[in-house]
Order: C-alpha cells, then sequence, then structure tokens
C-alpha cells in the first residue's frame, strides 16, 4: 500500500417627551436641506454643501450649513460623510479605529455658487450614487441590477422625513422594498429571530441589562445591516453601516428604515457584496478582521461566579477528567480576588504559591487558565492599582474629580482608555499581574460601563460601602440625579434599557469627561471597544503570544481584539433560542469568535435543557459552561445524563477542531463567520431567510439542535442537495430544499455535513493539545448516488502560540484539498503551501471516508495524491456507505 506524509495540509408622536414607545411611521420634522453646491474632488470624491431649509427648534437648532463629502473608497464600498460645515464634531476616532479621512472642511465651498454640475450619479465599480438637490436626499444602486439599495430622497408629498442635523438629533430615513431581509443592528435579543422584525425597537447603546428578558438595548452597540434581496431567482446582499458611536434608535418598519441618532456625524459606509460572505470581507477590510483565536480557545471552558477557593477549582478540573469530558479552559470569576479588587489574589482561598502549583500542574497537560478583571478600580488608598492609576491620572473625570461609581469593590473609579497614558498604566498592570499569575488571557466584564449607582456620587460620611455580592450590589453611595445639562438629559430621548430611562441611568454620567475633553455622551458605546484594545496590547506585549480576551461589550471593530459572550442570559427554552440570533449576528458584525453561558446564567436549569444546551453549545464557536453566584453547581458532570450528552456533542466537537482551527484562520483573513446563517451558503433559497433555529458551521456542516422542551424529534430545514449524519455516516438526506423530521433522543444533537465538502477530522480527545496531534481523517462528501463530481475543503495548521496567523513565517501550512470522482475513479489531493511545518509536525492522514457513490456493490479505485491506493480494491465503495482506505497517506508538495 502505497503510504505517504500528510500534506496537509421612534418617533413624531414622542417629540418633546422621549421616545419609549415606538411610532408607527417616520415622521419628518423639518423641511430638510437644499444642496447647494457639489464638485469633484481631487482625490475622486464629491464634495457637497448643504443648507438648511427651514429651521425648527424641535430636538434644538438646525445646523444651517453642512458638508457632504462622497467617496468610491473601494471597487465595493462607498462612503458618504455629512457634517456640520463650520465646526469639527464628534466621530469615531480615527486612531481608535483606523480609515481614510474625509476631506477637511471647507467652510466656503459653494456659498457663493448656486449652480450645480451635473449629472447627479457618481458611478463606482458596483455602486452608484445620486442626489437629489431640494430636498437633499441621495440614493445608493446597485450598478449591474440597476436595483437602489438605499434611499433618503423625500419630497413632499410622501411620508418619508428629510434629513435632520441638530447638534444632539440626527434623523434620515432610506425607503426599502417589501421584500428585502435585513439582519444585524445589535446588540439586542431579538425575540423574533435573526432576520429583524417590522416594529421591533432596536435601539444601540451599550447596556448592562441583567439577564436577556426583553428586547432592549444590550451589551455591544453595531449600527450596522446586511440587506439580502433575491431578484428574479439570483440573491444580491449589501450591507450599511452608520460609523456613528452616539446613543441611536432605528426603526425598522418593512418598507423603511430611520435613524435617530442624539449626536456625532452621518458617516454611511456602503458595502456592495454581492454575497453575504463578500459583505462580511468587505465590512471586516475596514473595521478590522477578526482576532486570531488560539487553538485551545477553541475547546471546551468551564467557569463559574462562587468558586469560592481553589480546592474547588482543582475539583472541578478533576471532575472532568473523571467524566471523561474534554476540557481545555478552567475559568475564575472574581472569587480570587482580594475584596474583588482587579490583579489581586485572596490570600486565604487562593494562595499564590498553591495557585501556581495548580496552574504548572495543567498548564502540563496543555490546559489553560482565565480570570475576570471589571473596568472599575477600588477607591481605595492601600491598594498598588488605585495608588498608580492616581498618580498617572487615568480616570474619567467629572467636575475636575475622578467620577465616582459602584461597582464590586464597592466604590470605584473608571480608567479612561482613550486616554494613552491609561493604556499604558494598564499594560504595566496586566504586566505586574501576570508576573503574580501567568494566566492565558483574560475575561473583561462589566464594560459598557456597568455601575450599580446614577448620577453625581459620594461616598457616604462614616459609611463603609460593602464590596462583593449581597448588599454590596445595591447603590450605597449618596448620588444625586444630574439633569442639568443637555449630556444627561438630551432633547432627544433613546429608548435606553427599554425603559425610557435617562442615557446615565447606571453608567457613567454622560457629562463625564475623558481625555481630550471628549464627552462619555459621545464615548459611551466605545467603553468596552476601547478597554479590549488596551487589554490586547498589555497582552501581546508580555510573552509575545497570541492574546485570547472576552469582552461583555462591543463596537464595530471589536473583533479585531476580542471574542464575545452574549452575558447573563436565563436558563430557560427562550433564551438558548435567542443564543443562536445573537451568535449570527456577530458574525456579521465580524466577531466571529462567539458563544452564550451555556445551560444558562441565571436562573437554575433544569437537566433537560442542559442535556440540550451542551449539545447546541458544543457548536457555538466560543464553548463555555459559565453561571451565577446564586445558581446552583451546573458543571456538565453533575447529572449523569448532562455527562453523557457532553461526551457525546464535546467529542464531536473535539474532532471537528482543525476544521474549526481552519474556519477561525478564514475568519482572520476575510472575516467569514465561523457559525454562520443558511443564507451564507444558499442566498437564493429563500426558505432558509428566516432560519434562526439551525445553523452552519463554515459552509457545509449544518446544525440542527433541539431548542424545546420534552421534544425528541427536531424539524430541520434542509437546503437542497445531499446530507451526511456526522454521527452516523450512513444516514443520508437527499433534500429538495425541505423540512425534515429527524430523532433527537436526548442525547443526540443533529449534525449533518453537506455535499461536495471534504471535511477534515481528527480522533479528538479529552484536551486540544493532545486531539490536535492525532492523525487526520477526511470525509469526502458526493451527491448520493454521483457518478462524477468534485468536492472541496481546505485545512490550516500553525503554531498558536506566536501573535500573527499568517502563512510564511515557516510556522504554518495550508492546504487545499480536492476530490473528484469520475470513470470509477476517486481521486484525492492537495495542494499545499508551505507544507514545511507541517511535516515536521509529523501530522498524518489516516483515513479517507468518501460518501455518496453511486451503483451499490460497484468498486471505486482511489487515487490519493498521483498515486492509487493499491489495497483498497476489497473495499466496496457503495452508494452511500462510508467507504475507508485505511493507510497512513504520506506525501509532500503539490501532488496532483
Ligand atoms: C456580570 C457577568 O455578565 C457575569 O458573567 C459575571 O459572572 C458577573 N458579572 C460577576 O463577575
Amino acid at each position: 500500500m502505497a503510504s505517504s506524509y500528510l500534506l496537509l495540509v421612534v418617533s413624531i408622536l414622542c417629540i418633546y417627551g422621549g421616545c419609549g414607545a415606538l411610532a408607527a411611521i417616520p415622521a419628518k420634522i423639518g423641511k430638510g436641506y437644499r444642496l447647494i453646491s457639489i464638485e469633484e474632488t481631487a482625490n475622486g470624491g464629491l464634495l457637497g454643501h448643504l443648507q438648511v431649509k427651514q429651521k425648527n427648534n424641535i430636538y434644538g437648532a438646525d445646523i444651517p450649513h453642512l458638508q457632504l463629502h462622497v467617496k468610491h473608497e473601494t471597487q465595493d464600498r462607498l462612503r458618504v460623510h455629512i457634517t456640520d460645515a463650520e465646526k469639527q464634531r464628534w466621530e469615531v476616532p480615527y486612531d481608535l479605529l483606523p480609515r481614510e479621512k474625509p476631506l477637511p472642511l471647507r467652510q466656503a465651498i459653494g456659498r457663493s455658487r448656486k449652480t450645480l454640475s451635473t449629472p447627479t450619479d457618481y458611478p463606482g465599480s458596483e455602486l452608484i450614487f445620486s442626489y437629489t438637490t431640494d430636498p437633499f436626499g441621495f440614493a445608493v444602486r446597485r450598478k449591474s441590477t440597476g436595483e437602489t439599495l438605499f434611499n433618503t430622497t423625500s419630497d413632499d408629498s410622501d411620508r418619508y422625513g428629510n434629513m435632520v442635523f441638530k447638534d444632539q438629533y440626527l434623523e434620515i430615513s432610506t425607503k426599502l422594498p417589501k421584500d428585502a431581509s435585513l439582519y444585524g443592528l445589535g446588540e439586542n435579543t431579538q425575540p423574533h429571530g435573526i432576520k429583524l422584525y417590522p416594529n421591533d425597537p432596536y435601539t444601540l447603546y451599550t447596556t448592562d441589562i441583567s439577564a436577556i428578558n426583553l428586547n432592549a438595548d444590550l451589551y455591544g452597540s453595531h449600527p450596522v445591516y446586511m440587506d439580502l434581496r433575491n431578484t428574479g431567482g439570483k440573491a444580491y446582499a449589501h450591507s450599511v453601516l452608520l460609523l456613528n458611536s452616539n446613543g441611536m434608535d432605528v426603526f425598522y418598519k418593512g418598507s423603511s428604515l430611520t435613524y435617530k441618532v442624539i449626536g456625532g456625524v452621518f458617516d454611511f459606509y456602503f458595502f456592495g457584496g454581492p454575497t453575504p460572505l463578500s459583505v462580511v470581507d468587505q465590512y471586516t477590510s475596514l473595521v478590522g478582521r477578526p482576532a486570531p483565536m488560539p487553538y485551545w480557545s477553541l475547546g471546551f471552558h468551564q467557569c463559574r461566579w462562587g468558586y469560592h477557593n481553589l480546592s474547588v477549582v482543582e475539583d472541578v478540573v478533576e471532575n472532568y477528567k473523571k467524566a471523561q469530558i474534554p476540557l481545555d479552559v478552567i475559568w475564575n470569576d472574581d472569587d480570587h480576588m482580594d475584596g474583588h479588587k482587579d490583579f489581586t489574589l485572596n490570600p486565604v482561598n487562593y494562595p499564590r504559591p498553591k495557585l501556581l502549583e495548580f496552574l504548572n500542574k495543567i498548564h502540563d497537560r496543555g490546559m489553560k487558565y482565565i480570570v475576570i478583571i471589571d473596568p472599575g478600580i477600588g477607591v481605595n488608598s492601600t491598594y498598588g492599582v488605585y495608588q498608580r492609576g492616581m498618580a498617572n491620572d487615568v480616570f474619567i473625570k467629572y467636575d475636575g474629580e475622578p467620577f465616582l461609581a459602584q461597582v464590586w469593590p464597592g466604590p470605584v473609579y473608571f480608567p479612561d482608555f482613550l486616554n494613552p497614558k491609561t493604556v499604558s498604566w494598564w499594560g504595566d498592570e496586566i504586566r505586574r499581574f501576570h508576573e503574580l499569575v501567568p494566566v492565558d488571557g483574560l475575561w473583561i466584564d462589566m464594560n459598557e460601563a456597568s455601575n450599580f449607582c446614577t448620577g453625581k456620587c459620594t461616598i457616604p460620611k462614616g459609611k463603609v460601602c460593602p464590596s462583593g455580592t449581597g448588599p454590596g450590589w445595591i447603590c450605597c453611595l449618596d448620588c444625586k440625579n444630574i439633569t442639568k445639562t443637555r449630556w444627561d438629559d438630551p432633547p432627544y430621548k433613546i429608548n435606553a434599557s427599554g425603559l425610557e430611562v435617562p442615557i446615565g441611568y447606571k453608567t457613567i454620567a454622560t457629562s463625564a469627561v475623558h481625555y481630550n475633553g471628549v464627552l462619555e455622551y459621545d464615548a459611551h458605546s466605545l467603553y468596552g471597544f476601547s478597554q479590549s484594545i488596551a487589554t490586547h496590547k498589555g497582552l501581546q506585549g508580555l510573552e509575545g503570544k497570541r492574546p485570547f480576551i472576552l469582552s461583555r461589550s462591543t463596537y464595530v471593530g471589536s473583533g479585531k481584539y476580542a471574542a464575545h459572550w452574549t452575558g447573563d442570559n436565563k436558563g430557560t427554552w427562550d433564551d438558548i433560542k435567542y443564543s443562536i440570533s445573537t451568535m449570527l449576528n456577530f458574525g456579521i458584525f465580524g466577531v466571529p469568535m462567539v458563544g452564550s453561558d451555556i445551560c444558562g446564567f441565571y436562573p437554575a436549569p433544569t437537566e433537560e435543557l442542559c442535556n440540550r444546551w451542551i449539545e447546541l453549545g458544543a457548536f457555538y464557536p466560543f464553548s463555555r459552561d459559565h453561571a451565577n453566584y446564586y445558581s446552583p453547581r451546573q458543571e456538565l458532570y453533575q447529572w449523569d445524563s448532562v455527562a453523557k450528552s457532553a461526551r457525546n456533542a464535546l467529542g464531536m466537537r473535539y474532532k471537528l477542531l482543525p476544521y474549526l482551527y481552519t474556519l477561525n484562520y478564514e475568519a482572520h483573513i476575510s472575516g467569514a463567520p465561523i457559525a454562520r446563517p443558511l443564507f451564507f451558503t444558499f442566498p437564493t433559497f429563500s426558505k432558509c431567510y428566516e432560519v434562526s433555529t439551525q445553523f452552519l458551521l463554515g459552509s457545509g456542516v449544518l446544525v440542527s439542535p433541539v431548542l424545546d422542551k420534552g421534544k425528541t424529534k427536531v424539524n430541520a430545514l434542509f437546503p437542497p442537495g445531499t446530507w451526511y449524519s456526522l454521527f452516523d455516516l450512513k444516514e443520508t438526506i437527499v433534500s429538495e430544499g425541505d423540512y425534515r423530521s429527524l430523532d433527537a433522543p436526548l442525547h443526540v444533537i443533529n449534525v449533518h455535513v453537506y455535499q461536495n465538502t471534504i471535511l477534515p477530522m481528527q480522533q479528538g480527545g479529552l484536551i486540544s493539545k493532545e486531539a490536535r496531534m492525532t492523525p487526520f481523517t477526511l470525509i469526502v462528501t458526493f451527491p448520493a448516488g454521483a457518478t462524477e463530481g468534485h468536492a472541496e475543503g481546505k485545512l490550516y495548521l500553525d503554531d498558536d502560540e506566536l501573535p500573527e496567523m499568517t502563512l510564511g513565517n515557516g510556522f504554518s501550512t495550508y492546504v487545499d484539498l480536492h476530490a473528484t470522482v469520475e470513470n470509477k475513479m476517486v481521486k484525492v489531493w492537495s495542494d499545499v503551501a508551505e507544507g514545511k511545518y507541517a511535516l515536521e509536525k509529523g501530522w498524518t492522514i489516516e483515513k479517507i471516508t468518501v460518501l455518496g457513490l453511486s451503483g451499490s456493490g460497484e468498486s471505486f479505485a482511489l487515487e490519493v495524491d498521483g498515486s492509487s491506493v493499491s489495497d483498497v480494491s476489497h473495499v466496496q465503495l457503495t452508494a452511500s456507505e462510508q467507504h475507508v482506505a485505511t493507510d497512513k497517506l504520506e506525501d509532500e508538495g503539490d501532488t496532483r
């Protein structure tokens, strides 16, 4: 037998009052603007000047003159930037989110000129910008189809609003065709599923709403949506980003979408697609490619709040081992801290020598350790982190003093991560802590930022604010509501927290001040993002390793630095469902490493729910069991039945790790989500546009979990083609695009692989470090009964200790896998880039399983990398059966 090395490779109704309720129709609150001049600029863009038509004082005075700058920045990216022509306004800082700067303000432009150049069309390669002059409005069309993607034009006869631009209120609407399917605009619970639902509230403002029990603005802010249209059997996707960090309500009515924003500028980016994948590629090329994740982070993670001492943590690790359930990472919530203070250790419950001994032991096994860090720094004159923070003047200010808030340690100050000095101080604190405890990653929580108090607070005289859980949760500071400034009490009220509370509710006062005089009002939703950047920098400077950061609050571009979990979910059947929509949205937001607290944060899940949740959670990109302080223990081994489901589902995950890691690489180079809605692979199959109970890993692995109590069957949609069960390769579904009822007894999750796929798998194991050195199996799938056809797959292998995830550094290999079947011959080959690394590591393919060949009982020859595999003649390569070549395949280079 030939052997070879693996080369593997809101609304008018609530004017003046507040807009908790969502109005039915976007309203006109002004006559809009008139375009008084427009000219082409030296950089190939358009520069226009707008003048308000008629002033009013609803939500403040209109800004009289606006500057419009339009540019096709790339072949498929169009930018439309509108700001005050006379003075600089707040924008997402260019150093935080690097991008082209729009033209500087040219106040004189056009004032004297009343004539406009023609034509009104400004075409790029794929997108065309056009405008109307009076009132000013613009539209974006797709060149190839002529279809209008975005259209703000309005006249007095239609019901759409004119553009409004005031200091603290911006409004613009686009018309939409009824058949557009929209996705994105988060972070919201989205109880109606992944597809945006008309009249649901989409308020974007980073907020700590514990337990996702209402559809409100949650932890992150992502003002971007993807729009998928199916025109004449062809699918076209594009996306629209409004790069603005101020709080906003977005009203989606089905036939229109209206932004009502409380500051900043209109900075629209249109990404032409036309496929969902190319949209995310174009989006992440602007906002930042997703961070490369270390291999181990794709393993399973166990966490909980309330691991009171080190022995409990040690026990958890041992119990996982005993129960033979895979575990890569053990986490501490704030239990290891001294008085809930960041970067400290509790000397009694987590004595350093014992902790180091434990870490040595688990590190030797290949396991990792992660702890939590909150942004609030305890106000305590004997606490080094606080002392150094004060000495470096790193905190957000109010009335010239650090802004006082309360979180777990009691009174705290919040570091201002927009200040370069803070970034250095934070990096230094990370370094110091890492010397104390060699953690493998950091979890940054409460960074919306969350505050137990509202307003301007002082520490009550003679009273000590308790730290920690219990009474510490209640605001014990003396606080006064701040409503005197227009920042704390803006004229238009977004639907903050879904509760119509002031925007400073339980967060930093919006009139507090950051570095360079930046107002919290403007920068609020950037807090977690800026902390992620600072934390990333701190970790990267340490051991030169690839950082792993988990952040609760996120903004546009966060994926470049951090993973995300969906926060404090509930242990309910509703929340297990919501987790899928949020996860899929984050893929669209360019944050592909995402998951939810498996089994729910609180209240306690039932045993049945926990079974179903680990079956689903085993296929989240980020797979972690986490629970609240007051919840009963819910590690997977706590119930025999859950342990069994976990071994089954996580067992499969660990076999799929090479595939997941390759998806992680693809995410990093092209933004491609790891977990994807079905329409990413099947964009013309409109039946799948609303599917929020199933998802794809990559392009061809379909996960169909049970999400309902008492069910042992699942009704799953199968896009047209052949699907093979990954747990039982003989089980084949040939679908014409229909729903199938699948058996799903308690321990079973249905996972299927699509035709024309080559899926690289390994043998699995209890720790990813071991699993990744086991031999490979390639699952090659053809359509059922195929006599001819092809299949493709990819495999990326590297040294995940290195910060970069790249090819060409001598520590990585990329393999393009191909297979064909023709004339009773199956050929499998690979194109390998940088094969040396894989060769040195000694990875081998042990088995190739070919599925879907025609003619029961007929023989097929197998040729691998150009050599015929001689002793497979006895292997019956029959339809829909497992076909195996058992020998090791060894080879090198491009071997077609
Ligand atoms: C809130 C987080 O969402 C939760 O996961 C964590 O356990 C608590 N903070 C305590 O740190």
